[in-house]
């Protein structure tokens, strides 16, 4: 019986850690407590009006059919004029899938691309379920550390060190990253996009965090090479977490390859989330507006945390992240957010939730809430550590 109900081998990926200092986070709500959410990277604002209308909208209309597979057409051209329109960069409308959210966009992409046992780097510190999805799905993920020194930016003499001791397969960068917040510049990306290619290493760019660019104007790969994969979503910039709609830019050749995945595994991405996607760019204005209470956010946070006694992290680019070294505090970054989170009740993200080797040492803030409650969580740090 007991061999009846054991999982596969490949369920065993660790958990998603953050998911699980939200739920304590819960935990202490229920008792009354208030907690500061900095351990969730989740804007704080609704979906823009658009959006929200056009949802209203569809429903009122009455019926939600399924979508074609590789999503609603004015959907698709409306995701390619933002390339023209944001980027001066000519993308083909046939080349845009709609996705459940960048997380749908992993498994499309990696089951397209690569087959089981193909080796993938992906950089630490780094989005957790990168790695976690390439091992559910039989592929082996190749960890390259970054370090401050070049912003974590990976670089393309890495990337082939790694190449030459087991050839690699694919490689997978996102910037703004999570968790460091910080961009590669247009040289550090054509340079490792080069360095791919030659080698014959196929390129994943996830780009979820473009738009919230603080530094300089991130660039999208998608300009640089045709060969490139970009991975995006609705969930940060537009503020639509819930909606679970994203979208990839594909190389011409993957195009039917996923288009009959997606059939198979999915059949189509949620229809009304597609329609207030294509509505939410109307939104720009309320988006810009979010932008700015980010940039506020980090003003806030990187002058409050070094007077709170944290001193040691990368003034973020991008997205709404800091990543704190708190190693003068402790060597066990789960058990500091852990008490972080019952003496002050503000939650953040252990760094062993992105990064095996060194994560134990560090901690994420996001920022994506509001400016009262970085004020308020500099002052409950700063009460703690004192
Ligand atoms: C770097 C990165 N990529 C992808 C995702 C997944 O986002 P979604 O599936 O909501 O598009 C996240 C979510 O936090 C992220 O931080």
């Amino acid at each position: 019986m007991e061999l009846l109900l054991a999982p596969s081998g490949r369920s065993g990926v660790p958990p998603f850690i953050v998911m699980d200092v939200m739920a304590a986070a819960e935990r202490i709500e229920a008792a009354g407590g208030h907690v500061i959410h900095m351990e969730v990277g989740q804007p704080a604002a609704a979906a823009p009006k658009p959006a929200l209308d056009a949802a209203a909208a569809a429903l009122r209309g009455g019926r939600i059919d399924y979508t074609s597979a590789l999503g609603i057409v004015s959907l698709r051209q409306r995701i390619a004029r933002h390339y023209r329109e944001s980027y001066g960069c000519a993308v083909d409308p046939d080349r845009v899938v709609i996705t459940t959210g960048s997380s749908g966009a992993f498994i499309l992409a990696f089951l397209a691309m690569f087959d089981p046992g193909d080796r993938v780097a992906v950089t630490i510190p780094g989005y957790p379920p990168y790695r976690h999805i390439l091992t559910a799905l039989g592929c082996e993920p190749v960890l390259i550390e970054t370090s401050s020194e070049t912003r974590h930016a990976l670089t393309g003499e890495a990337l082939l060190a790694a190449h030459r001791k087991a050839p690699l397969k694919g490689v997978l960068v996102g910037s703004p990253a999570n968790p460091t917040g910080t961009m590669m510049s247009r040289e550090a990306l054509t340079g490792l996009m080069a360095a791919a290619e030659g080698a014959g290493i196929r390129f994943i760019s996830d780009e979820i965090y473009h738009g919230l660019d603080y530094a300089f104007p991130a660039v999208t790969a998608a300009e640089l090479s045709p060969h490139a994969l970009v991975i995006n979503s609705f969930s940060k910039y537009f503020c639509m977490t819930g909606w679970r709609v994203g979208w990839m830019v594909v190389p011409q050749p993957l195009v039917r390859p996923i288009e009959r995945l997606q059939q198979n595994l999915a059949i189509s991405v949620p229809t009304l989330s597609q329609i207030a996607a294509e509505a939410a760019f109307d939104g720009a204005e309320e988006m810009e507006a979010i932008k700015r209470g980010y940039l506020e956010n980090r003003r806030i946070l990187i002058e409050g945390l070094p007077r709170a006694g944290l001193t040691r992290f990368l003034p973020a680019d991008g997205a709404f992240y800091l990543y704190a070294d708190v190693s003068e505090f402790t060597s066990d970054s789960l058990a500091f957010a852990k008490t972080m989170l019952e003496k002050t009740h503000v939650a953040a993200t252990p760094g062993v939730d992105f990064d095996p080797l060194h994560g134990r040492n560090f901690i994420r803030f996001s920022y994506a809430r509001s400016a009262d409650d970085m004020r308020e969580a500099v002052t409950r740090i700063a009460r703690w550590l004192a």
